[in-house]
């Protein structure tokens, strides 16, 4: 099954992607975290797309979905992937129906006053793993690899603003053209917990 997560910044589609890529063993692509690994890295990718992501901007379509095209040529991905973040604008969705088959867009539906806290009280880890600070009780590691937590250098107050802005503005229009497709499914996360959603989005891949 290929899917893909959409959600505004903060939905919580990294979380999410790791509980579905633990117990659905579904390979999960971030274009966010390809990014930050060819900044790390330093590659020719990497400058040019920090320019934008610390902007709170999109990184040009045609480098994102190059990347995006190459990597699901792999053979981790012949048997099925879950997309996160990918893709993000209407030209990104439909240069992905030219080289994808996608089954299934999962929204996680959120209100917008819930975002900026989760993102800005947000700790990650360089294997993948987020955390908020409300429920770290002080722990500066990653529960699951041990390695040091840190914030992401995109998760400041008036970055977020551009990327909430962002998301509005290009890639929330995603949801009527799943919709129109009939692929799309949402699920709502208040005030819940990340393993109440994830209840939710269970109830819709067991299906
Ligand atoms: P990307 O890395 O994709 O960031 P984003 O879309 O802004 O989303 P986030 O990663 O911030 O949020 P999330 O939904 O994963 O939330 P999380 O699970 O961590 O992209 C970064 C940048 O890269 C972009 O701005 C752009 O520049 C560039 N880029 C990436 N893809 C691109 C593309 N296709 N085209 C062009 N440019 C691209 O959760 C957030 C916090 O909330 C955590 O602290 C978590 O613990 C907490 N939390 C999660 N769920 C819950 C819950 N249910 N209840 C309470 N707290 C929760
Ligand atoms: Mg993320």
């Amino acid at each position: 099954m290929n899917i893909i997560l959409l959600g505004a910044p903060g939905a919580g589609k990294g979380t999410q992607a790791s509980k579905i890529e633990e117990k659905y063993k579904l390979l999960h692509i971030s274009t966010g975290d390809i990014f930050r690994a060819n900044i790390k890295g330093g590659t020719e990718i990497g400058k040019l797309a920090k320019s934008y992501i610390d902007a709170g901007k999109l990184v040009p379509d045609e480098v994102t979905c190059d990347i995006v095209k190459d990597r699901l040529t792999w053979n981790d991905a012949k048997s099925g992937y879950m997309l996160d973040g990918f893709p993000r604008n209407l030209f990104q969705a439909q240069e992905l129906d030219k080289f994808a088959k996608i089954d299934l867009c999962l929204n996680i539906d959120v209100d917008e006053s819930l975002l900026m806290d989760r993102i800005c009280g947000r700790r990650v880890c360089a294997c993948g793993e987020s955390y908020h600070i409300s429920t770290l009780n002080g722990a500066t590691t990653c529960a699951k690899c041990g390695g040091e937590l840190y914030q992401r250098a995109d998760d400041n107050p008036e970055t977020v603003k551009t990327r909430l802005d962002t998301y509005k503005s290009q890639t929330a229009p995603l949801i009527e053209y799943y919709k129109s497709q009939g692929k799309l499914k949402s699920v709502k996360s208040g005030a819940g917990s990340p393993d109440e959603v994830f209840v939710q989005i269970c109830a819709i891949l067991d299906r």
